[in-house]
């Protein structure tokens, strides 16, 4: 694939490596709900808007979610090759799909915890299988935390006996709500549980066993019902809530960072990590949720983490479908697909916010 090379001054084979350490981003079922578009002086990180679950994700609040994990993903690959990234996020307050413009910064080798991330990249998966029963070690946990803090999030660890009954049961109620639609139903059944064919959604090799009768944590059927059920799962999952200031586009973003952050640094950890989403999904739920952790700060991602086996990895579309024309070119305002974008492109005035 040929792709033109900008300002940002990488090769064409370190800019495919940096947009597919973007691209092995999480994202709710697989979707994968991002675009880049190649600008003279950098890279437009687009959210794919046709790509938001409307059942799941009514609001596209976890699209945004994945976008601010591939964001992450990607400065950290630019990091990885001496850029250093300035970003600003939303910069149009009309175009809600562009969600960050990178530029070069200047130039910075990464530090050591920056090189253990970006290693951590390729290798993190969502593992939903069942954990040993080995304790999260101390010195993880507090990473874990700090990992969220770093970018401005919280990590609550629900260790209470009393909290985690609590949170149990809220599970089983959003899952069984969920499971009672049949609107959700068939949005999961449509990105969950297929072979190899596909370069999205969840393959049934990485769906995990059936969820037991008596399961927890572990709920939702990814195999589209074709696994075996489970032989036994861990007693004492760590269970981490992350939660940002507010909810919010720019919020939801940084929340992503924050998401991946934890991710990377689980997996750095050789800690294995799924998810809970059907506790932030039900708005009633999720409320109850957030006076679970104290009442403060909005719940936005719900991990299960521990010590477990390794797990497939999922597929990710081809670069090809990922990148959008030039803005000036044929084909400018469309998408690789045919939905239609707005045509006039360039960043506009809006705050910035700038990260490296
Ligand atoms: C915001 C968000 C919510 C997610 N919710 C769930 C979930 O509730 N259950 C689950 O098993 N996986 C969940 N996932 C994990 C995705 O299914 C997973 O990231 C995707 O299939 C890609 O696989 P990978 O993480 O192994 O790369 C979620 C991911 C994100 C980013």
């Amino acid at each position: 694939m040929m792709i033109e090379t900008g300002s940002l001054g990488l090769t064409e084979e370190e800019l495919q490596d940096v947009l597919g350490a973007a691209a092995r981003a999480p994202s709710l079922h697989n979707t994968q709900p991002w675009l880049f578009r190649l600008v003279p002086d950098g890279i437009e990180l687009h959210a794919d808007l046709g790509r938001r679950l409307p059942v799941a994700d009514p609001s596209g609040r976890e699209l945004r979610l994945a976008c601010g994990a591939a964001l992450f993903n990607l400065r950290l690959a630019l990091i990885g090759h001496g850029v250093r990234p300035l970003v600003t996020l939303l910069p149009d307050p009309a175009r809600p799909d562009l969600v960050a413009v990178v530029r070069r910064g200047g130039s910075r080798p990464p530090t050591p915890e920056q090189r253990r991330l970006l290693e951590a990249v390729p290798r993190r998966r969502t593992n939903r299988r069942p954990f040993t029963d080995a304790l999260v070690p101390t010195p993880a946990r507090h990473a874990l935390r700090r990992a969220a803090l770093d970018e401005g999030a919280w990590l609550d660890l629900v260790t209470d006996p009393v909290q985690r009954v609590e949170l149990g049961a809220l599970a089983r109620r959003a899952h069984e709500r969920q499971m009672a639609d049949p609107e959700f139903v068939a949005e999961l059944e449509r990105w969950t549980g297929y072979g190899e064919e596909r370069t999205d959604g969840v393959p049934a090799a990485a769906g995990g066993p059936l969820p037991g009768p008596n399961a927890t944590w572990v709920l939702r059927d990814f195999s589209g019902g074709t696994a075996r059920a489970a032989d036994g799962v861990e007693a004492e999952p760590l269970i981490a809530v992350l939660s940002a200031h507010s909810d919010g586009p720019r919020e939801e973003v940084r929340a992503g960072h924050a998401m991946q952050r934890v991710l990377l640094t689980a997996t750095a950890h050789g800690l294995a990590v799924s998810f809970l989403s059907q506790l932030v999904e039900c708005p009633d739920v999720r409320e109850a949720l957030r006076r679970l952790i104290g009442g403060a700060r909005p719940p936005q991602v719900v991990l299960r983490i521990g010590q477990g086996w390794p797990v497939p990895g999922t597929p990710r579309r081809p670069l090809t479908e990922l990148l959008l024309p030039p803005a000036d070119g044929p084909g400018a305002g469309e998408l690789p697909g045919d939905a239609p974008l707005h045509a006039d492109d360039g960043p506009g005035p809006g705050s910035t916010d700038h990260h490296t």
